[in-house]
């Protein structure tokens, strides 16, 4: 789990780690200090889920009982669609901060790239990072398109997008682009929300490898070099989730799980309403199928 990968700055991060989405409060501090206690090294939060003030206190619980430091920690948050702008993202992050109760965060996302918005934005993330409040910056939700016009407008490419991936949904002709760039993948949904769960040529899998169906899509990510933050409020489940290093599936499997791509994201949200800056559910993050 302290297992780390190298981002394009030289910063390290943690190979796999725990995501709170849908998770309240109550729930993000007791998984997230468990989390913290069974190994895990990476929290993924966002100021839209409305959970970084139970998140920060599940770090403060989780690095006392697990004797801990701060440094040990990868944390990180995400830019609110309404708060997109200059003035607006660097007032956020500090806002973030005090939630979280933390001095810096390691990763700063925009979480969806605002049209007319993520450039400002993303200034705003540079200037974060060129001060060290930042140890990384990333884009999370971009594809090629706008991915390319950020690369084209702003300085720093960034390190990290952060994609709805699972072996529905590959994203592949957006990955050849971020590869060109040297922008990492990190996976949101990796379980497809638990429906990749249930594909028959993943519980084949899991039966010939005597793993869960979700041990063999996080060992399917690792093994493609894709970070991961899979979510679950089990605490069984968490620890099961990073038992992924002691098994390896063939390149044959590899394949087969390749073949599952679908090429199409989750139906549950609405694509152009989280772009829309005039959406007023879009900049709260309260947009639902
Ligand atoms: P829960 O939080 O009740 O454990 P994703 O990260 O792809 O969005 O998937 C998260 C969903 O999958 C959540 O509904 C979570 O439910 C469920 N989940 C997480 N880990 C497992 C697991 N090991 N086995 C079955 N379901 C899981």
């Amino acid at each position: 789990l302290d297992q780390r990968l190298t981002l394009n700055n030289g910063y390290p991060m943690p190979r796999l780690g725990l995501g709170v989405w849908k998770t309240s409060n109550t729930d993000a501090a007791h998984s997230v200090s468990q989390a913290i206690q069974h190994g895990y090294r990476m929290i993924d939060t966002a100021k839209q889920y409305g959970n970084e003030p139970g998140v920060g206190a599940g770090i403060q619980d989780g690095l006392l009982k697990a004797g801990l430091n701060r440094k040990d920690l990868f944390v990180t948050t995400k830019v609110l669609n309404g708060d997109q702008g200059y003035d607006s993202t660097l007032r956020a992050f500090e806002a973030s901060l005090k939630q979280l109760r933390l001095h810096y965060v390691d990763l700063y996302l925009i979480h969806w790239p605002v049209d007319g918005k993520f450039i400002d934005t993303w200034r705003a993330l540079e200037e974060l990072y060129r001060n060290g409040q930042v140890h990384a910056i990333g884009i999370s939700n971009f594809d090629s398109e706008r991915l390319t016009e950020l690369l084209d407008k702003t300085a720093i490419t960034p390190m990290i997008n952060q994609m709805e991936f699972n072996p529905l949904n590959q994203e592949k002709d957006l990955r050849q682009v971020m590869q060109l760039a040297g922008i990492q993948l990190e996976a949101w949904s990796p379980l497809g929300g638990g429906a990749a769960l249930s594909n028959p040529t993943i519980t084949k899998l899991a039966t010939k490898y005597q793993r869960s169906a979700a041990q063999i899509i996080l060992r399917w990510d690792y093994q493609h070099g894709i970070i991961t933050i899979p979510k679950s409020t089990h605490v069984e489940r968490i620890v099961a989730n990073s038992q992924i290093n002691d098994f390896t599936l063939s390149d044959e499997d590899v394949a087969a799980i390749d073949a599952l791509d679908q090429g199409k994201r989750g139906l549950w949200y609405d694509d152009f309403a989280w772009h829309n800056p005039t959406n007023p559910k879009a900049l709260t993050g309260d947009v639902q199928a």
